[in-house]
């Protein structure tokens, strides 16, 4: 059976940020990018398609939001300032429960989480996804007619590396371009003597993306800020538009933007 496509692309440009190890920092790009390109005037949308941890609406402060409906067919995003905001979290009833979903199940919520949303008419939908190469991206990818490439988060480890090669791979597979590679928590600056320290080494995302043939796209330091800003539910770049963080990633955002 060939796979069910949405009949129109939710957003001109579509892009999932995959990477192939949990906690490394997916989230937190994707919600810094989305918020990024909202923020420069772009119709901006982010989906959280992470059953098992989403932590969109906890990163954005909107933990316990309910949606509402206009005309008690299609679900009325979250907003973040102009930024449209879907999180399956929304959707489900008790935020502790474990939720068990087999994949043809998460393929139908996500396909709601599409079609069933009054997204209007965006420029950018940013999708997070949660670690590896399972039902979530390639549902996303299936789904949605030509999207326009991947975003691969990597941390400087070996170990993360070697999953990052797996999502490389997951993504030529699927023909999903990829847009490039960023490595996170790369580094750390003392605040006190402004010496780079490099925890977990550096440079690794950076020679894997030319040894795989793919773009790119920076490092993005350890902050610590975004621990904070993300434990307050106060995104970084959105509250915190002149460090030199927000710089950085806004110079990887520019990038993205003039690749797609
Ligand atoms: N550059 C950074 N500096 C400091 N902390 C960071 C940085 N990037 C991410 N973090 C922190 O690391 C933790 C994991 O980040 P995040 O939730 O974005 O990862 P993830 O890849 O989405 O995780 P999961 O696989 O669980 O979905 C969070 O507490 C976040 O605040
Ligand atoms: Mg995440």
């Amino acid at each position: 059976m060939a796979p069910y496509r949405l009949e129109k692309p939710p957003a001109d440009k579509s892009i999932l940020v995959l990477s192939g190890k949990g906690g490394v920092g997916k989230s937190t790009v994707a919600a810094n990018l989305a918020i990024s390109l909202s923020l420069q005037g772009y119709a901006t949308g982010l989906l959280d398609t992470d059953f098992h941890g989403p932590s969109i609406p906890k990163l954005l402060g909107m933990e316990g939001t309910t949606l509402t409906s206009t005309d008690g067919k299609r679900l009325n995003p979250a907003e973040l300032g102009s930024l449209k905001v879907i999180s399956v979290d929304f959707m489900l009833s008790s935020r502790t429960d474990a939720v068990i979903w087999r994949g043809p199940m998460k393929m139908n919520v996500i396909k709601q989480l599409f079609e069933d949303v009054n997204w209007g008419k965006l420029e950018y939908m940013i999708i997070d996804c949660p670690p590896g190469t399972g039902d979530e991206p390639l549902s996303v990818v299936q789904l949605i007619p030509e999207p326009t490439g991947a975003v691969i988060v990597t941390t400087p480890q070996e170990i993360s590396l070697s999953d990052v090669r797996r999502s490389i791979q997951f993504c030529h597979t699927l023909k999903l371009p990829v847009l490039g590679v960023i490595e996170n928590m790369s580094g750390f600056v003392c605040p006190h003597c402004g010496e780079m320290t490099e925890l977990f080494g550096s440079g690794g995302g950076e020679r894997m993306a030319s040894e795989m043939g793919v773009p790119f796209l920076g490092r993005i330091p350890i902050e610590p800020e975004i621990v904070s800003s993300g434990d307050s539910g106060k995104p970084f770049v959105y509250h915190n538009g002149d460090s030199s963080f927000a710089k950085d990633f806004d110079s990887i955002v520019k990038d993205i933007v003039e690749k797609v």
